[in-house]
């Protein structure tokens, strides 16, 4: 191995050692509330899935109903248990996600999978944004 080789090596490590260090806001959760969120964050992907298929056949039906799921009357159901430990910047973009899953059931009676399409991207716009800036961990009990 050439020293070039040794350099780039050597950047390489260092860059991936930086990244290690995790820049995302910490929420603590009581365990039990953590695996309650995180099964909530399960069923999104489920629902992103079966959204993504459903409009692929151009079943708006389908695509409303899963939808639905993910949206605020299911969230409702969770939140007094989770809302204490949700800082308020999270507690925002989990609210608009939850709204625009239902603005996305309610625009299927338009069956323009176009516009769908687009409310889904904008959708994972939100997860992706949430991800990036929290994390959970389990609170220690004291
Ligand atoms: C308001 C914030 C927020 C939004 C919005 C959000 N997530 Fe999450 N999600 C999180 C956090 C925080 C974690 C845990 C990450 C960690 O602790 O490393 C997580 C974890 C997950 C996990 C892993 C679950 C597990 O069992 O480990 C999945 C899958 C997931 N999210 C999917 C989604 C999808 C799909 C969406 C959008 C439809 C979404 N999330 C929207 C905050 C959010």
């Amino acid at each position: 191995m050439n020293l070039r080789w040794i350099t780039l090596l050597t950047c390489t490590l260092t860059a991936f050692q930086s990244h290690a260090e995790d820049a995302r806001t910490p929420v603590p959760l009581p365990a039990a509330e953590h695996q309650l969120v995180l099964g909530e964050m399960r069923g999104f992907l489920e629902t992103v899935e079966a959204i993504t298929t459903a409009l692929a056949r151009n079943d708006f039906d389908s695509v409303a109903q899963h939808a639905k799921k993910a949206g605020m009357a299911e969230a409702r159901k969770a939140m007094p248990r989770l809302r204490p430990y949700m800082p308020e910047g999270f507690r925002q973009l989990g609210h608009a996600t939850h709204q625009a899953f239902d603005q996305l059931a309610l625009d299927t009676e338009l069956e323009d999978t176009r516009q769908s399409l687009q409310q889904l991207g904008e959708i994972l716009s939100r997860c992706t944004a949430c991800h990036q800036a929290y994390r959970f961990e389990t609170q220690q009990k004291k």
